[in-house]
């Protein structure tokens, strides 16, 4: 309400004054009466009007005309609610945005660098797809968004690499050798050395005494338990490990108690590439009433957030979000197969053509031997059944040895294209640079050194659909979520329906807009006025109409 102008306060009061005269408009009144001013009205978030009924007429009143309550029935308020408005306004000034709207990390560089400075020039967040990368890969990207992004901020995955973790390490100390200082932290299941050495790095107590963690951790969680570890304080245990390794100073180790690990944490539903499967509206209440269980027991001096992610890939998917009391939301899914992202116009293409039902779980390479899925794709490609074989043969074989003559030939000629033994050489060059005891482990455990010949492949997959190799093309490994589906839908006959015509602020702003109208005309509903879906198809909009509004 605050957003009403002076001259409409009158108008609010007399409102509440008439409640008990609220009446149902129907669709052929307002087509009768008022089609035309209430669509302008309604499709621009930033104004505010009523609906009034006199002598059976649907009017609208805008709030700037000089309208006397006295000669006519109000029905209903339709406040402003601007793409501004939605979610924490301290998530977008904590982190420099205007919209409370993140795209996501996407491994191997699919959320590339361009995604990501695009995003954050047009004011949302952005968060760089570090995950898989080199050092030399990610530094590169780090050079890249600090030239193309100005005084707008991003930031970058730290993916929880249990099978690595000297690599998690040294991409810690890159992020504070940099001078990152927000990173969005994924797949953690524990708190690791690393992260927490990340969020003490640069820690103090200010003049009013408060400590203030200049590292800033957007943690992403799907269960419960792994959200209560990134609300709280670094566990006292870690913390006296890094303090005995001298890693952290005595001092941060005291200033750590009084500082969550992560404010901001996104609850992430069933998305693309790592999920639970876990439905959002289920999800989000119970992390709601976590947060303000541990912001009642730790009272820190800052208010936690509570973001959700998985699912979001239209309009009203992102309004369920924010009524919910999303802080911000993220998508992931929708973004894949936009122009700027890492990955080929082939898999953009596939992306465009994808239905809800067309996705599955299959093994994940990173977390392989754990039997750990993500999302996939399974339209178009053969990877979900062939990665599930992978994952049969390494739980019913000993080593390579052992595995069956016919099944170890449909690997060579089928699925890898080439022998087992040169998957070995390329494996032992790969790991010999980033993670030599990766090979140690693997000459001691033949289990061990079938499992990274099979994350050869597992790895390759999503590489070749990310390179758009044609001649792999039934090997893609597209990670992807039901939001994707979900997108298409609501983009059939639109400008967005085309692959080549979706970057990622086009969708993020339809999403947007479209939010804000959603939410507008369920607050008309709720005030008994029901306007009907064919006056106002929200179809998205091309970005001269929606610039306007931003
Ligand atoms: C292709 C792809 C790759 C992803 N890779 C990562 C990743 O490396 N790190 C991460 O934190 N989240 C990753 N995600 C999850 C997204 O950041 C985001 O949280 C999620 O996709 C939101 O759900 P949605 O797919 O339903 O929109 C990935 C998602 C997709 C679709």
């Amino acid at each position: 309400m605050t957003v009403l102008k002076d001259s409409t306060q009158d108008q609010l009061l007399n409102l509440t004054d008439c409640k008990g005269e609220l009446g149902f408009c129907t669709s052929s009144d307002l087509q009768t009466h008022s089609k035309e001013s209430l669509q302008e009205l309604l499709s621009d978030p930033r104004s505010s009007f009523f609906l009034s009924s006199a002598d059976g007429q649907i009017t609208t009143v805008n709030t700037g005309q000089n309208h006397s309550a006295g000669d006519q029935t109000l029905s209903a308020l339709c406040p402003q609610l601007t793409w501004q408005q939605l979610g924490d306004a301290t998530f977008c000034s904590e982190h420099r945005l205007r919209y409370a709207y993140m795209c996501g990390a996407m491994a191997n560089g699919i959320a590339s660098a361009e995604l990501v400075a695009a995003s954050a020039n047009a004011g949302f967040l952005g968060s760089y797809g570090a995950a898989g990368q080199s050092l030399d890969a990610i530094n590169t990207a780090i050079d890249y968004l600090e030239q193309h992004c100005g005084e707008n901020n991003f930031c970058i995955n730290l993916i929880h690499s249990p099978n690595e973790p000297e690599h998690e390490g040294k991409v810690v100390d890159l992020f504070i050798k940099r001078g990152i200082t927000l990173i969005e932290a994924s797949a953690y299941l524990n708190l690791t050395p690393a992260v927490i050495r990340y969020r003490l790095h640069g820690i103090y107590r200010d003049d009013n005494g408060i400590v203030q963690a200049p590292n800033k951790i957007i943690a992403k969680a799907s269960r419960i338990e792994v959200a209560t570890r990134w609300w709280n304080p670094p566990p006292e245990k870690m913390i006296a490990e890094l303090l005995a390794k001298s890693e952290i100073t005595a001092e941060q180790a005291e200033l750590a108690k009084e500082i969550p690990m992560a404010v901001d944490l996104t609850a992430e539903a069933d998305s693309g590439g790592h999920t639970d499967n876990r439905p959002a509206l289920c999800m989000f209440p119970t992390f709601l009433a976590l947060r303000d269980q541990i912001q009642q027991t730790q009272k820190y001096s800052v208010s936690l957030r509570l973001g959700l992610g998985g699912g979001i890939g239209t309009p009203s998917s992102a309004a369920a979000a924010f009524s919910m009391g999303a802080a911000y939301i993220v998508t992931g899914s929708v973004n894949q197969a936009c122009v700027e992202s890492g990955s080929s116009d082939n898999v953009r293409k596939m992306l465009a053509g994808t239905e809800q039902a067309d996705v599955t779980m299959a093994p994940a390479a990173d977390m392989f031997e754990m039997g750990v899925k993500l999302q996939v794709l399974k339209r178009g490609t053969f990877f979900p059944m062939r990665a599930e074989k992978l994952y049969t043969l390494y739980k019913s074989c000993a080593s390579l040895e052992d595995i069956p003559p016919a099944d170890k030939k449909q690997l060579e000629e089928q699925f890898f294209k080439t022998s087992i033994d040169d998957i070995w050489q390329q494996t032992q060059s790969f790991f010999n640079e980033r993670e030599p005891k990766q090979i140690e482990k693997a000459l001691k455990d033949p289990k061990h050194k079938m499992a990274l010949v099979f994350r050869w492949y597992l790895g390759k997959s999503s590489r070749w659909a990310n390179a758009g190799d044609a001649t792999r093309q039934m090997d893609y490994q597209v990670w992807c979520g039901p939001a994707m589906g979900a997108f298409n839908e609501w983009a059939k006959n639109s400008c967005l329906e085309q692959a080549e015509n979706r970057n990622v602020k086009l969708v993020a702003y339809n999403i947007l807009h479209g939010c804000c109208l959603h939410l507008r005309l369920q607050m008309l509903k709720q005030q008994g006025v029901g306007i009907h879906a064919s006056l106002f198809a929200q179809k998205p909009l091309s970005m001269d109409v929606l610039e306007r509004f931003a």
